[in-house]
């Protein structure tokens, strides 16, 4: 048989998959570590898909998605960027992530480099490396709350640098980037003229200050990226997009002739309800992970492991540093001797290394058990410092 793809095989496997695979195995295992939400979809969403599937919209669509979630997305961030989006710059995808990946796939040359947050979304890695591009990591420090480092993203930037990926708010960090950082990010992508790819699929899942789009600063150069996945409990459904100009959206339509065609049918038609229709179900969820967030904060903060407090998203990076063991061994023994199961921190890139995710995606009284038995693992560990901690983001 010919060899496989070398490209393929050097794809990385995610550090979170191998928590799970194990944790599969175990009985009594508080499971921490998903990336979405614990909440079904609402039922007006599930009624209008049902609804479109019997009226016959369970083909083929249009490559970058039908006109009425197109429209409807249009309609949603003309209110969100303060400007007239039209349905042309909006691209529907199969998810985010394929938003993402067929961007990067549209603007990236082979050996061009893509500058993406450490720690970040693992998923950048793999899609810029099918892209033949090169993931260049950028740092961002918990004592700085996790927000990036203008200068020191700037550093990394050379002739080859393509696009910046910026991640507000974080996956895995809760930061909420304040205004003045995202004008700096925009300002920075217009210096060196580069693409502001900003991926905003938690948009909507904010607990301090107010999430800022990118895109209000400059409509040419920034890339929107959302979705239903987070701010609906949508992930199954499979249903995201970007914003950018039609050109670009055109040629990720060609893209997605080979990847997938269009994104499913039925989805569309729930995903235009879940836009239009009533947000009281996105609120709802939004202050059930923000009472999550202060149970978290309430167990982790006063014993130091919480270095700064997640004002965004459905996550909070638990620093076990002090320990002085790598973030994937800490994964595994926290398993093993506590029958916790969180993502190991070095899966989001070297700066988490000696930390551990923990989803905010779980039942409140599992949520408080896990985060108490992080506590003696830590304590038996020598890992509890007794730092002070600050809210990440909207710090200044
Ligand atoms: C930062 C980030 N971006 C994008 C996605 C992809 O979301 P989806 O493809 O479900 O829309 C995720 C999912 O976990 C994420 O955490």
């Amino acid at each position: 048989m010919k060899p496989r793809s070398t490209l393929a095989q050097s794809l990385p496997r995610s550090g979170i998959r191998e928590v799970m695979d194990l944790a599969r195995q175990m009985d009594d295992v508080i499971v921490l570590v998903v990336g979405e939400p614990s909440f079904n979809t609402p039922g007006h969403i599930i009624d209008a898909a049902a609804k479109a599937a019997h009226e016959g919209t369970t083909k083929y669509t249009p490559n970058a998605g039908l006109p009425g979630i197109r429209s409807a997305v249009a309609e949603r961030y003309t209110r969100k960027f303060g400007r007239q989006v039209t349905p042309g710059e909006v691209l529907v995808t199969a998810g985010a992530v394929n938003a993402l990946a067929a961007i990067v796939a549209a603007i990236a040359e082979e050996g061009d480099e893509i500058l993406i947050p450490d720690p970040g979304w693992p998923n950048y890695v793999s899609m810029i490396g099918l892209a033949r591009s090169i993931p260049v990591r950028y740092p961002l420090r918990p004592e700085n709350g996790y927000l990036p480092d203008i200068a020191e993203i700037e550093a990394r930037i050379t002739p080859r640098t393509k696009a910046i990926i910026t991640n507000n708010p974080s996956n895995p960090t809760g930061a909420v980037f304040p205004e003045a950082t995202v004008r700096s990010l925009v300002d920075l992508a217009g210096k060196h003229d580069l693409w502001l790819i900003s991926d905003e699929v938690y948009e909507d899942l904010v607990f301090e200050g107010e999430h800022v789009p990118a895109a209000r600063f400059d409509p040419e150069r920034v890339i929107s990226v959302s979705g239903v996945s987070k701010s609906y409990a949508m992930t199954g459904w499979r249903i995201g997009w970007a914003i950018t100009n039609p050109d670009l959206v055109a040629l990720c339509g060609k893209i997605q002739e080979a990847l997938v065609s269009c994104p499913p049918a039925v989805s569309q038609a729930a995903a235009e309800a879940a836009v239009r229709g009533p947000q009281d179900a996105v609120e709802e969820m939004r202050v059930a992970y923000e009472r999550r967030r202060d149970l978290v904060r309430e167990i982790l903060e006063p014993v130091g492991l919480l270095p700064t407090i997640p004002a965004g998203a459905f996550y909070a990076m638990v620093d076990l540093r002090g320990a002085g063991i790598a973030s994937r061994d800490l994964s595994r023994m926290l398993l093993e001797e506590e029958r916790v199961a969180v993502a190991p921190g070095s899966t989001f890139g070297d700066v988490a290394e000696g930390m551990i995710r923990v989803s905010l995606a779980t039942a409140d009284d599992d949520l408080a058990e896990g985060c108490r038995r992080i506590v003696s693992f830590a304590d038996r560990h020598g890992a509890l410092p007794m730092a002070q901690a600050v809210t990440v983001g909207n710090r200044a």
